[in-house]
């Protein structure tokens, strides 16, 4: 394995580059966007569940995904990492075409499940091991101990996933996920049901990755969580409601002065809205 290949795995805290030298490429167009698609659709049972939405990510940056339970994170965040085959959309994620270039894209692109997906009668190494095998890493071995060593999951790592806390779990799914060094990662609702010091370490590494140049479209229902992304994208009935920096949006929407008067605002209108 090459040094430049090398450099994309799980790197030791200490040799992190300082917070800001890496990043957003120093505007390549196109390349500066890790997602970059328009009009995604997707209907179930004749349903429009996510109408037309337009969805442009800058590399590196952290973007949260708000939006009510049902409103299409999980169906749009599938479709971007290739799992799921939309009705409707065009456009590029790392530079791919998303909806043709499904398998190379799945290898770059880091997909953390709203429920654990792992197995939880294999140890965390065991977990990891497979995952490996199943992306068919080289350096099996080294890959999953630099995991370990980088989640803090070293000292457990013959404890059955089974046996293991929320938080505990949501780390081992973060090293899974990470494993094959994506460019990209989607995080549906990782932190959903862990004690608030696993939310902080979580948050900690999604800092530290987005530092070393990995963009992230998170989605989340806690609002501490969403003030420390870039920028937020509002959901609801499949439809992106707003999209920008959280100034943007306290600045735009009228009488807000946080991310969740901006949620119950918006969500309440397109109540009104779509509801009738
Ligand atoms: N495979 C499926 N078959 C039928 N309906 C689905 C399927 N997946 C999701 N849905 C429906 O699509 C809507 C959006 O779901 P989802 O994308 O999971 O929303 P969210 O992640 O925002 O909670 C919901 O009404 C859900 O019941
Ligand atoms: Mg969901």
């Amino acid at each position: 394995m090459s040094d430049s290949e090398r450099s994309a795995g799980p790197p030791q805290a200490s040799s992190h580059p300082p917070e800001g030298s890496a990043g957003v490429p120093a505007g390549r167009g196109a390349d500066a966007l890790a997602i970059d698609v328009k009009g995604l659709s997707k209907s179930f049972n004749g349903r429009k569940v996510v109408d037309n939405v337009d969805l442009q990510v800058r590399t590196g940056t952290i973007v949260g995904f708000l939006g009510p339970n049902g409103s299409g994170k999980t169906t749009s965040m599938r479709m971007l990492c290739g799992l799921l085959t939309p009705d409707g959309g065009e456009g590029r994620c790392l530079g791919l075409d998303f909806r043709r270039q499904q398998l190379e894209l799945k290898r770059q692109v880091g997909y953390m499940t709203q429920k654990f997906g792992l197995y939880e009668d294999l140890s965390i190494r065991e977990n990891l091991e497979f995952v490996a095998r199943l992306f068919e890493l080289e350096d099996r071995a080294r890959v999953v101990d630099e995991a370990l060593e980088r989640l803090g999951l070293k000292t457990r790592e013959k404890q059955l996933a089974g046996s293991l806390s929320g938080g505990w779990k949501q780390r081992l799914a973060l090293a899974a996920c990470l494993l094959h060094t994506p460019k990209l990662l989607l995080l549906d609702e990782p932190t959903a049901g862990v004690d608030p010091k696993a939310r902080r370490e979580f948050w900690d590494q999604i800092k530290q990755l987005a530092g070393e140049g990995i963009t992230v479209l998170v989605s989340t229902h806690y609002m501490d969580e969403a003030e420390r992304c870039d920028e937020l994208v509002y959901i609801a009935y499949g439809k992106v409601l707003a999209h920008g920096t959280q100034e943007e949006l306290i600045e735009q929407v009228k009488g807000a002065k946080n991310l969740e008067d901006v949620f119950v605002e918006l969500i309440g209108q397109a109540k009104d809205n779509f509801d009738a």
